[in-house]
């Protein structure tokens, strides 16, 4: 046989049918722990960031702050930046394509050195993702703003304070701006800015460093100041990853004990559960019962929108539990033009649905079946991972890289409350 070498990839194998039980912790936010990271660049003391997932993105953000120069020490959960090095203003487009948040650093690299040059992100699966916002912010900065071979070169002469208003609210536009204008003297004003709890908790850091941020609806007024301090600062809750531990429990009928939620960061994602038969009850400190409380689950109707709408990080999920209701939903996903090609994988599952451009139509089922199918991107991986948990047989979640982006050890967590579930190396052939 010719030694070809054969291609290999990490898949999740799932035998459906366990109802979850047990206790689950959810980690810190992924889309908080990334933007306080690079807020660090903006100081050169000391900032010590609690209770940090341990996910690829977050390894991600770490190497590109050392390729910086900053030191970062992990121990535990917490990571310790130490940015007092930082001597570069350049983040190498291999890093924007591993990690699209790494725009995060314009921002920052900006007020640091009045100069950034940053890899230009192209699209996704989910979009085409653009930046424009981002770029249109940092032009009324007073900020010359070049694209040329694949990156964009920023340059300010000198930070002037900026009244601007978003044209569409985006999460990491908003946080490149407030992340700049900390270190801008003088009183900003940011409008049209999204209010997601990772872009509060993004605030309450930088007041920490010394920054004045107020807030009145959707517009914030910042006020910065050169010499900003470090920080301690504890990470949020990941709220999506509360939301597809509530949406796994539901669908396959157990009863689960969530610790590290904030409810009051879920509310548009709990109703929606409860309104189709699930159970949430709040025990206090932080933790909630899931349970399901209809052997039929009902149809329901879901737009995703701007917190505090319904977060399109949890359409996937919530759509596996939309294929099994008892009788037609519908989703329209308002934010992302591209982010229904679960759906491609779910119907190789017995799911009846029909794509209509960003609306889905789905026709409950009283089971899916196992196959093979493939993630495209994260949370769509955790969408395939919930109905091979439901599905009747085994499931083979394909490219699962994608999970170890958002989601800390996920196979692990369900294993522990009762799946059968497994992370596996299959070979080419075995694919
Ligand atoms: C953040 O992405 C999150 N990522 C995403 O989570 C999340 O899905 C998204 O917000 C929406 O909530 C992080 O926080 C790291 P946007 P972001 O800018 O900031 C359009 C996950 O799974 N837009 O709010 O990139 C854009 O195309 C990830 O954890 C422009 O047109 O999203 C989209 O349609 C996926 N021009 C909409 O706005 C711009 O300049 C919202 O995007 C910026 C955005």
């Amino acid at each position: 046989m010719t030694n070809t070498t054969l291609s290999t990839c990490s898949v999740i194998k799932i035998e459906g049918g366990k109802p979850l039980k047990g206790k689950v912790r959810i980690s810190g936010s992924k889309n908080s722990v990334l933007p306080l990271l690079f807020s660090t660049l903006l100081t050169s003391d000391t900032c010590l960031i609690e209770d940090s997932p341990d996910l690829l993105d977050v390894k991600n953000t770490v190497d590109l702050l050392e390729f910086l120069g900053a030191k970062v020490q992990k121990s535990g959960k917490a990571l310790k930046v130490f940015p007092r090095d930082v001597h570069s203003f350049q983040t190498p487009i291999e890093t924007v394509r591993k990690m699209r948040a790494s725009v995060l650093s314009m921002g920052p690299l900006l007020a640091r050195f009045q100069r950034a040059v940053v890899g230009l992100p192209g699209g996704c699966s989910i979009g085409k993702r653009p930046i424009d916002q981002h770029l249109k912010f940092f032009s009324k900065a007073g900020a010359k703003v070049e694209i040329k071979e694949g990156y964009i070169f920023l340059e300010v002469p000198y930070k002037k304070p900026v009244d601007f208003s978003f044209d569409i609210i985006t999460v990491t536009g908003t946080e490149n701006a407030m992340l700049y204008l900390s270190s801008v003297k003088g009183k900003s004003v940011l409008r049209n800015i999204a209010l997601e709890p990772e872009v509060m908790d993004l605030a309450r850091a930088l007041r920490k460093m010394g920054v004045k941020i107020s807030l009145k609806g959707r517009v914030m007024e910042i006020e910065g100041k050169e010499d900003l301090s470090g920080f301690v600062h504890k990470v949020i809750p990941d709220r999506i990853e509360a939301g597809t531990f509530m949406v796994a429990t539901v669908v396959t009928g157990g009863e689960v004990i969530i610790e590290n939620v904030r409810l009051d960061h879920m509310e548009a994602v709990v109703a929606k559960i409860r309104e189709v038969g699930g159970q949430v009850e709040n025990l206090g400190n932080g933790r909630v019962v899931v349970s399901r409380n209809l052997k039929d689950l009902k149809p329901s109707y879901v737009e995703t929108a701007e917190y505090p709408g319904f977060p399109t990080d949890m359409q996937a999920q919530f759509g596996v539990m939309l294929c099994i209701a008892k009788g037609r939903s519908e989703i329209y996903e308002r934010i992302f033009e591209n982010r229904f090609q679960h759906f491609f994988e779910l119907k190789k599952m017995g799911a009846k649905v029909e794509i209509n451009g960003r609306r889905v139509s789905i026709e409950g089922v009283d089971r899916l079946k196992g196959a093979k199918v493939n993630s495209t991107d994260l949370r769509a991986s955790a969408s395939l991972v919930i109905a091979g948990l439901i599905a009747e047989g085994t499931t083979i979640v394909k490219d699962v890289h994608h999970l170890d982006r958002g989601y800390e050890r996920l196979e692990e967590k369900l294993k522990k409350l009762g799946a059968s579930v497994e992370r596996l190396r299959l070979s080419g052939y075995e694919i």
